[in-house]
């Protein structure tokens, strides 16, 4: 069962709709979206895109601010390119729909956030990512090129090896020429050929128990191009976010916006004192590295469960008017937050690293890119600045389209491809053997590779996690594919990479902190 297609996009968030619109025009398009078109990352992003628009911010405090957050990891020129393109990109947006808040005079209301030296966030109320995923899919769905397959499961890549012939322009011996998804309601698998294909599937969020990542976020696009042999890195830069609501049945868990702290909001521990002072002089304001760190070791010193986050002092009818969804997310469970402290917890929230591109999108296969979270670019180094990653998706997304437009009349379809061969295999004999551990595997993320690490932690995590790898890959040789057996292989594998990234990595540097090679200045005695 083949389907033709000149682009062939994987994932529905920012990243991959805004390339889907700018190839368009040049051949048929399909977009494979693992649930509906509409359940993304994106979809669930609150505070805003980050772009510079008016004075006094300006690119060079866009670019250091970057610099600053991303712990010497960044790659400069990444950062000044993202930062100088992210306007532009801001025009093409609100051009296809999307509404940004405005002053009474017609100008932004830009927000401001953890580690940046100005007001620079576009925003959207406080649901910023729905509003430009809505207008990216209504464009999207009215494109009379771009197909849409809502519910198909990407499985892995189909690539070749020409060994021994390097292509002239990438220099590797591998080449894409699609993938083969699962039609989720039939159960069949498809053999999607292509010209040229974009990953875009977005986050990693699912390794860890409690997380801000809807259940897609399950690393399908690093696991796929890692077993295909492309080159994934920086995987141990796993970002916290300092301030989920605290609502332990809840999954996702649910964000309550750095912009708040924007806005004023402070830190409290349980006894209503404030402690971000005694952290860094930045207090709440500071990097949401530092600000998770503060929080986990308030948090396991004193033996709470949560911090409190405490708006009471803000004007209302502003509060309200700028948060009106965190406002009734908390109403709907009892906290007035214009009266009451918002209890608040870190949870897992971004993965910085990734699939490795360059500066076109491109990954060391030929005629594959990825963009967006998915990817990693040298934007975000050790840890990303709040806000930099839906317009990092946008721009990169853009610069992938722009280079597969130029490259796409030099390829034909791969020909004698063969279809999924799912010959001998049987459904798995009971659905618990996947969902157990599922939920193993988010333990130990959550007890030995979370915001604070140690050698002996990372030791116990990879010996644990190979029982789980050789259980399941024995179960996938021999069963049906079914989406839970997929993100649980796909997840084993981006877990093995971030602890071995994280074991290799023997320093405390930007996301990834340590007790064995403590930082030379700050918090040494976070265990
Ligand atoms: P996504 O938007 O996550 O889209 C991934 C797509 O891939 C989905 O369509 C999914 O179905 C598809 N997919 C995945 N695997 C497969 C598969 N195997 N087969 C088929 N399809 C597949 N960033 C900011 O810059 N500002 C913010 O204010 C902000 N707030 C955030 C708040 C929350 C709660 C969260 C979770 C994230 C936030 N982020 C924010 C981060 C940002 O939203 C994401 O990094 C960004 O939206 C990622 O976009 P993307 O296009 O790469 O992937
Ligand atoms: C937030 O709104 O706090 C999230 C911003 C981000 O993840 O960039």
């Amino acid at each position: 069962m083949k389907r033709y297609y000149d682009f062939l996009v994987v994932g529905s968030g920012l990243a991959g709709l805004s390339f889907a619109l700018k190839v368009a025009h040049k051949g048929k398009v399909a977009i494979l979206s693992k649930t509906t078109l509409n359940e993304t990352n994106t979809s669930y992003a609150q505070g805003g895109i980050a772009a510079v628009t008016y004075a006094p911010d300006d690119y060079e405090k866009h670019v250091k601010d970057t610099l600053v957050a991303g712990d010497g990891l960044c790659n400069e020129e990444v950062v000044r390119m993202v930062v100088r393109e992210g306007p532009r990109q801001i025009e093409e947006l609100i051009n296809w729909g999307t509404e940004f808040d405005r002053e009474t005079d017609g100008r932004f209301d830009l927000a401001k956030e953890g580690g940046h030296s100005e007001h620079r966030i576009l925003h959207h109320k406080d649901n910023t990512g729905a509003e430009i995923q809505r207008a990216l899919s209504e464009r999207v769905f009215s494109h009379p090129n771009i197909d849409i397959y809502e519910n198909y499961f990407a499985v892995d890549l189909i690539t070749q090896h020409h060994l021994g012939r390097l292509v002239k322009r990438r220099h590797t011996d591998i080449e894409c020429y699609g993938v083969y998804a699962l039609d989720i309601a039939t159960s069949k698998v498809f053999t999607f050929i292509s010209k040229i294909t974009l990953i875009a599937t977005g986050g990693t969020g699912n390794l860890y128990s409690s997380t801000t990542n809807p259940v897609i976020a399950t690393g399908d696009g690093v696991a796929m191009v890692y077993r295909a042999k492309g080159t994934v890195e920086n995987m141990e830069f796993v970002q916290f976010h300092p301030t989920s609501l605290y609502n332990p049945a809840e999954k996702p868990s649910f964000l309550i916006t750095e912009a708040m702290r924007g806005f004023g909001a402070l830190l409290r521990t349980t006894d209503g004192k404030e402690f971000m002072q005694q952290y860094d002089e930045r207090g709440c304001l500071a990097p949401r590295d530092i600000v998770t760190r503060a929080i986990d070791n308030e948090m396991k010193v004193r033996g709470d469960d949560f911090v409190y986050l405490d708006c009471t002092h803000l004007e209302k009818d502003k509060l309200i008017a700028h948060f009106p969804n965190i406002f009734e997310k908390c109403k709907s469970l009892g906290i007035d937050i214009t009266k009451d402290y918002i209890p608040v917890v870190p949870a897992a929230h971004y993965q910085c690293g990734g699939i490795k591109v360059d500066m076109d999108g491109c990954t060391r296969i030929n005629r594959l890119y990825a963009a967006g979270e998915t990817s990693s670019t040298g934007l975000h180094g050790a840890n990303r600045l709040a806000s930099n990653s839906l317009i990092e998706a946008i721009v990169f997304a853009d610069r992938a389209a722009r280079h597969s437009l130029s490259l796409i009349d030099g390829y034909s379809f791969a020909e004698n491809l063969p279809d999924w061969d799912d010959k001998g295999v049987t459904l798995p004999e009971e659905m618990v053997l996947i969902t157990q551990n599922y939920r193993e595997l988010q333990q130990i993320f959550s007890a030995y590779v979370g915001i604070v690490r140690s050698n002996l932690r990372l030791k116990r995590a990879l010996n644990r996690l190979e029982i789980i790898y050789n259980e399941t890959e024995e179960l996938y040789r021999k069963s049906t594919l079914s989406v839970k057996l997929c993100e649980l292989r796909n997840l084993i594998n981006v877990g093995y990479l971030v602890i071995k990234m994280a074991m290799l990595r023997q320093e405390s540097r930007g996301l990834h902190y340590t007790i064995d090679y403590p930082p030379e200045k700050g918090l040494k005695d976070l265990s």
